[in-house]
């Protein structure tokens, strides 16, 4: 449509920019709930078709249905690597390509110091938040690569960046997501993938599920802006990464923190 026949050019850009994702087919893991279910509504909101991955299917399954025809729920265990194959396959054969994979199934892992950290919470935190994003964009890109390119976005942490006492496998596998993000991002700029990482600070998801005020109010204060984030908030910088506008942006990590490393 040309400016002048756009009735109020206001209107049109949004328009145009709710329309982004028609056409595209996206996966994002973890998709049952927080951060990752903002992300599947947005991409859907804009057109694309969304394979909704998580562990728990009743979570894909509601999140699917509260989409609509354009949204299919899947069973995965991101620990699993054949079933990382098997969700792309899925995806493809559903949708018939896949151009944005958001890799976001995480889990918060225990609490303690490193000298008693408990070796199964390490194994676990470092299956699924390391090596799952790496058993998804080892089977997504190739399925990327078909179709001649596509963007991945990968769901790291403020704590890529920083440590945070009392949560050794957590910061070690987001920081390694970053670097695997990077790594990916080099090996694939010429064949039109990009991949790039976010940083969410403390989002208010059923992950960190803390019901209590004063704790609410304690994690607030660590961000500058007072408050917790919301995962509408990262939804809509993942939405910004998978699409076109986010072009010549690759290898990058981008923090929606409240200003939390800022300080
Ligand atoms: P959430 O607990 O609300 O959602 C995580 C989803 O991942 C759940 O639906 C869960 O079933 C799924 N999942 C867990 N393990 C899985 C596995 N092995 N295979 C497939 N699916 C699995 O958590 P939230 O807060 O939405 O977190 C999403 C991502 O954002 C995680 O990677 C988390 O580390 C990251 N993040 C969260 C922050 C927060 O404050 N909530 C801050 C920074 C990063």
């Amino acid at each position: 449509m040309t400016p002048a026949a756009a009735a109020d050019p206001g209107e049109e850009e949004e328009f145009i920019m709710e329309q982004d994702f028609v056409g595209r087919v996206a996966i994002v893991t973890g998709g049952g709930s927080g951060i990752g279910e903002a992300c599947a509504m947005l991409l859907a909101a804009r057109g694309a078709k969304v394979l909704i991955a998580d562990r728990h299917l009743d979570a894909a399954e509601r999140v699917a249905k509260e989409i609509g025809d354009s949204a299919l729920p899947y069973a995965v265990d991101v620990r699993d690597p054949v079933a990382c194959e098997a969700m792309v396959q899925a995806a493809v054969q559903a949708f018939g390509r896949l151009d944005i994979a958001v890799n976001n199934a995480g889990i918060g892992g225990p609490q303690t110091p490193t000298g008693q950290y408990p070796l199964d919470g390490w194994a676990d935190v470092i299956g699924v938040n390391l090596s799952g994003v790496f058993y998804s964009m080892r089977a997504e890109i190739p399925a990327m690569l078909a179709t001649a390119g596509g963007s991945i976005i990968n769901m790291a942490s403020i704590l890529g960046t920083v440590g945070f006492a009392q949560s050794v496998a957590y910061v070690a596998a987001k920081h390694g997501v970053v670097g695997m993000t990077k790594t990916a991002a080099l090996e694939y700029a010429q064949q039109g993938i990009r991949v790039n990482s976010v940083g969410p600070g403390f989002i208010d998801t059923p992950l960190l599920a803390v019901a209590d005020q004063e704790i609410i109010a304690g994690v607030s204060r660590l961000h500058p802006i007072g408050r917790m984030g919301h995962a509408t908030e990262v939804a809509e910088l993942v939405a910004f990464l998978a699409s076109d506008k986010a072009s010549n942006t690759t290898g990058s990590y981008f923090l929606s923190d409240g200003g939390y490393t800022a300080q």
